[in-house]
């Protein structure tokens, strides 16, 4: 078996969803945050992100926090776990979550309760990728790149089994 991947989102493309993003997130009139970057997959989407907030003026501590629900395959299992915790003290704080894509709702829904029983003065959750239709538990984003199709996308921190993050685009697996 061999994979290939058909682009469904260009990097130039992906850059212009970025600056908009940002200038949506300094609309809210907060001048510092700390950003919550979901491992892996939020990686490059945190990267871009975070230094187009800067560029509109937003201060920023950026924190990681390693999730996992997925394992080694495309089918999403039913429990999140931390992998990895973080560091930074965030009662009191605005904290921004930022992750690759919403897909059942459950990753989200973990870290978003986590970082209020922790004590944030308040959540918004920004994701690259969107799928409507498939949440398991009810959350929304605040702000959304783009929304896609059900499809098994990967490139831009999105991976399968551990390959492809690297990609500069995002696009659909497709398995011959
Ligand atoms: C993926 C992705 C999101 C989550 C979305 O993470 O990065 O965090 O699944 O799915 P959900 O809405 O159904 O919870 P994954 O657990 O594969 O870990 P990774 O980021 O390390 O690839």
């Amino acid at each position: 078996m061999s994979d290939s991947v058909k682009p469904l989102y260009s990097e130039a493309e992906i850059g212009e969803r970025i600056i908009a993003m940002a200038k949506d997130i300094a609309k809210s009139g907060k001048k510092e945050m700390v950003v919550v970057s979901l491992l892996k997959g939020s990686f490059i989407f945190t990267a871009d992100l975070v230094r187009a907030l800067s560029d509109c003026g937003v201060r920023l501590q950026v924190e990681f926090l390693g999730l996992s629900s997925y394992g080694n395959s495309t089918q999403s299992s039913k429990k999140v776990s931390i992998v990895q915790d973080m560091k930074t003290e965030i009662v009191g704080k605005d904290v921004i979550i930022m992750d690759d894509i919403l897909d059942t709702g459950r990753t989200l829904h973990f870290a978003s309760n986590l970082l209020r029983d922790r004590g944030a003065k308040s959540i918004s959750v920004a994701v690259m990728l969107e799928k409507p239709g498939k949440r398991v538990v009810s959350i929304d984003a605040d702000y959304i790149g783009f929304t896609i199709p059900d499809r098994f996308v990967v490139g831009y921190g999105l991976d399968y089994a551990g390959f492809y993050r690297e990609l500069p685009f995002i696009g659909v697996l497709q398995q011959h």
